[in-house]
């Protein structure tokens, strides 16, 4: 199918480095289309490999001009020099000086992987394997030196040049229009860490002072002019700064800790060491045109990187199978800093949306893979759902069995013993085991079994004896490569809620109290009997979702709504509310395809009405409970033979029913929602305005004509981008004049700011109507659509991919062949984000049968494709295997 098969990449191959390098020293003058790199590494045997070898060096897309070795030009034949990579078969014995001259063109490069211009600017992003786009070089994480580098430019072009480390030197060219600057790395570091970035940019700045006292600079880097819009992120920043002081006791490591925005970036953001470089829709924010869950992105996503220092910088990855050791942990802790800025209890339940919604689908599907892989063709596509949430999960049941005393011993080991280091999975959770004083064998499956494990849960009630059985078994599906499954430990957090809805204690027969109401399995099925139970007393399972397992109990719809108005444990509370919700969605899919009338349920109304109702309750959780599961939630619960117009129509009919039944409440919540003073992105009033809009995207779900204008109302009157959009995303669900004059106003209002036009591009991607594929179309046609920015396409493509479910998964296969159209479109210029569009086919084999056989028709066309790129191929071929 294509020319260049690539080998599988397998973890049992690892072997250390035959050659180590101790220092890198760079000189790059920067040209837009001929940037000259002359790299000069001191290389030594590694005096852990076999014996003498040959160098080999990493290369892609780069031709050497020379190579010298100790000062000493080389001969050509000398060397070998192939399309990805340079060979030195006989080099010196002992410890040499290699320098390599290389030429590359930054404004060529597409794939914006390796050293790019992004509007002018230059940038690069290393991880996992673009620094060997930019030089030669061993292009693996346990190759860890100390870099400086001397960036040169012309003056006007790059005003500011900024690189990893401190800033040790900077003048002007003498006789020219060029400056430089040098830059000193004392960390040792892989290479996937290097950055540099050239260009005219404004900062925001600010000192912080270190838990030791000591200062740091600090610069947020935007495009000049939005200096403005850089302030949020820079607050975001100093709050992370102290937080892991706090709560891990890291301290920052150099005197400058410096952020740049870039408009052309593929993933979300990049760690480098002392130069994060971000999509800057993780940095740029106004309350007139970012949203409150934007803020809240940015909050999470400046932690995330700045948590990287430790975890994944100081302590880096021992080879790109350990991706999760730094992105599972670093999750985990940004997770816990977002939960220790907002609402710990809303933070859990948005997180574990965000799981279930790409990571249970992801494993449910031909993708599916260990939160460790042991296997890969292309490493970019292994930045997933599975390494990083269902890896940050791992990280937390860990805490969960140990507590937050020996979880933190662990941490502490971890930081002590590995600081300057490559490590592995097994060298982490060997620290907590040894902190704990506890065998973690069994938990090592986590990182290596796929799949979402299922219990069953059995109660059996005896109220003579004053018991309650717990019957649990638990079941790992089969998933690609791995047909048959160990029983996992699984850390599951019980409550009793006893028959006046207070919490009993937890003691098990013959054991005693159970350790923070903790049960641990271990075995395949086993059963818990628990004393001192009265009747009437219902299990609340999986609480705070301490393990990320799919969970079948006997728990009866009364049960539910008990949970649902008295579970002290605000997680399970809501999971009461979405579990009566999915049953009855279930339910009615069916009806629905057996051209049955919906059943209504008033219990179920009822039960959300006494939330609504409970002013105890933050608004920002009413919200969440409020948010009946998505299309997506639906499915995934169905799991085969899947319709998405019946469970469209399914959620359509609940939502109709609620807003109907609900509506005056709803009306009295919105407007004693109403915002009282200026806009503020913080947390508490953000959840007023989250429920407020779900109060409005409720009250207008029926399609009353009231309350169309109410919303139209909102849109135009807003002072903000959170209603503003709220109201745009309500209209656009509704076929009406009000829609289309929202859209083209917001178009007008926002034409100058391609991040606000992102959503403008998005919200109509996803409107669930025949018409979406032809506006979809239509908008490719645009003018401001463009396949080189992937938040453009991610916006226009992307959300319709993997966010319209029954206008993507539509009968006749046009809604996939669009998305086939746009992939091959896009390999050509940007592999990577071809190959990630590519995954919204990842659960085809669940599709009803006619769906079924046009997505694999599409699937099928890539494949038969001349010449795709690895990155896709490796998708589509494990999509289909
Ligand atoms: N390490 C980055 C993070 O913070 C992600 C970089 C991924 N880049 C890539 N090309 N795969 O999560
Ligand atoms: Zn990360």
């Amino acid at each position: 199918m294509r020319t260049e098969h690539a080998r599988p990449i397998r973890l049992s191959d690892y072997r250390p480095p035959d050659w180590l390098v101790d220092t890198v020293d760079l000189d790059i003058a920067l040209h837009p289309t001929r940037t000259r790199v002359r790299s000069r590494l001191r290389l030594r045997p590694n005096p852990q490999a076999a014996g003498p070898a040959a160098v080999v060096l990493d290369g892609d897309d780069i031709t050497p001009l020379s190579v010298r070795i100790d000062g000493v030009p080389m001969a050509d034949s000398a060397y070998l020099a192939t399309p990805d990579g340079l060979t030195i078969p006989q080099p010196p014995a002992g410890p040499f000086v290699l320098e390599i001259e290389t030429e590359i063109d930054p404004s060529a490069n597409t794939k914006l992987m390796g050293l790019y211009r992004s509007s002018g600017n230059y940038c690069t992003q290393c991880e996992a394997e673009g620094f060997r786009r930019i030089t030669f070089f061993p292009d693996r994480p346990d190759v860890m030196a100390v870099y400086t580098t001397r960036i040169e430019a012309d003056r006007d072009e790059a005003p500011v040049l900024l690189g990893n480390g401190n800033l040790i030197e900077q003048g002007d060219v003498p006789g020219t229009t060029r400056h430089f600057a040098v830059w000193h790395d004392p960390f040792p570091k892989p290479c996937y860490l290097f950055a540099l970035v050239g260009g005219r940019l404004g900062a925001r700045t600010a000192t912080f002072t270190t838990m030791s006292g000591r200062t740091v600079a600090l610069g947020v880097y935007v495009e000049s002019g939005k200096e403005e819009r850089a302030g949020y992120a820079l607050e975001a920043l100093e709050r992370s700064m102290r937080w892991d002081e706090q709560a891990f006791g890291r301290e920052y490591d150099l005197d400058v800790f410096n952020i740049v925005a870039v408009a052309d970036f593929n993933m979300g953001a990049m760690e480098n060491k002392g130069l994060n470089i971000f999509n800057d829709k993780y940095i740029l924010a106004s309350p007139e045109t970012a949203t409150d869950a934007d803020y809240a992105h940015i909050e999470a996503v400046i932690a995330h990187e700045y948590f990287h220092n430790w975890t994944g910088n100081r302590i880096t990855c021992r080879d790109w199978f350990q991706l999760c050791l730094k992105e599972g942990l670093t999750v985990f802790r940004d997770q816990e800093f977002s939960s220790d800025m907002r609402s710990r209890p809303v933070k859990r339940i948005a997180d574990v949306r965000v799981l279930r919604g790409h990571q249970f689908v992801e494993d449910a599907g031909p993708l599916a893979h260990p939160v460790r892989p042991d296997t890969y063709r292309e490493i970019n596509n292994f930045y997933t759902a599975t390494v990083y949430e269902k890896g940050a999960e791992v990280v937390r049941m860990l805490e969960t069995l140990l507590g937050r005393e020996r979880f933190r011993a662990g941490m502490d080991l971890y930081f002590t013993r590995h600081d300057g280091r490559a490590a592995t999975v097994e060298e982490f959770v060997a620290c907590f085991a040894e902190a704990a004083g506890t065998d973690l064998s069994q938990f090592m499956l986590w990182y290596a079994q796929a799949g979402t494990p299922e219990l069953a849960v059995t109660r059996r009630d005896d109220a003579q004896a004053g018991t309650l059985s717990l019957e649990i078994a638990q079941v790992l599906p089969p998933t690609p490569g791995q047909p048959s499954k160990l029983p996992m430990v699984i850390p599951l957090a019980l409550g009793l809620v006893g028959p006046d809805g207070d919490d009993l204690p937890i003691r098990r027969a013959g054991h005693g109290p159970v350790e923070r109401g903790v049960l641990v399995l271990t075995r395949a099925a086993e059963t818990f009997v628990l004393e001192g139970v009265p009747a009437g007393t219902v299990p609340s399972l999986n609480r705070g979702f301490s393990a990320p397992v799919k969970i079948n109990a006997d728990l009866t719809s009364d049960d539910l709504r008990f949970l649902a108005a008295h579970d002290s444990d605000p997680f399970n509370r809501w999971q009461a509310v979405q579990t009566l919700a999915s049953e009855l969605l279930i339910e009615n899919v069916a009806v629905i395809r057996a051209g049955g009338a919906v059943r209504h349920d008033g219990g179920f109304v009822h039960a959300l009405a006494a939330v609504l109702a409970d002013e105890r309750l933050a608004p920002a959780y009413v919200a969440q409970v409020l948010s009946i599961p998505s299309e997506g939630d639906i499915a995934r619960d169905i799991g085969r033979d899947v319709d998405p117009e019946a469970i469209y129509l399914a959620r359509q009919a609940l939502r109709r029913a609620l807003g109907n039944d609900l509506a005056p409440t709803l009306r009295i919540l919105y407007e004693r929602l109403r915002q009282d003073g200026p806009y503020s992105p913080d947390a508490a009033s953000a959840g007023r305005r989250a429920l407020r809009n779900v109060c409005l995207d409720l009250l207008a779900a029926p399609g009353h004509p009231a309350a169309i204008a109410l919303a139209a109302a909102q849109y135009s009157e807003a002072d903000n981008m959170t209603d503003r959009m709220a109201a745009l995303a309500t209209l656009a669900l509704h076929d009406t004049p009000e829609r289309e004059a929202a859209l083209a106003d917001f178009f007008e209002r926002f034409r100058a700011d391609p991040l606000v036009i992102d959503k403008w591009f998005a919200l109509q991607a996803m409107i669930p109507d025949p018409g979406t594929l032809d506006r979809v179309r239509g908008l490719a046609a645009h003018p401001a659509f463009s396949l080189a920015n992937p938040n453009r396409v991610r916006a226009l493509i992307g959300s319709f991919a993997q966010a319209n479910h029954t206008q993507f998964n539509r009968a006749d296969g046009e809604g996939y062949r669009l998305v086939v159209d746009t992939v091959l479109a896009l390999d050509g210029v940007n592999p990577q984000v071809a190959a990630r569009l590519a995954t919204a086919f990842r659960s085809w084999r669940a599709l009803e049968p006619t769906r079924r056989a046009a997505a694999r028709a599409g699937l099928e066309r890539l494949a038969g494709t001349a010449s795709l790129s690895r990155d896709v191929a490796d998708i589509v071929e494990r999509s289909l295997g």
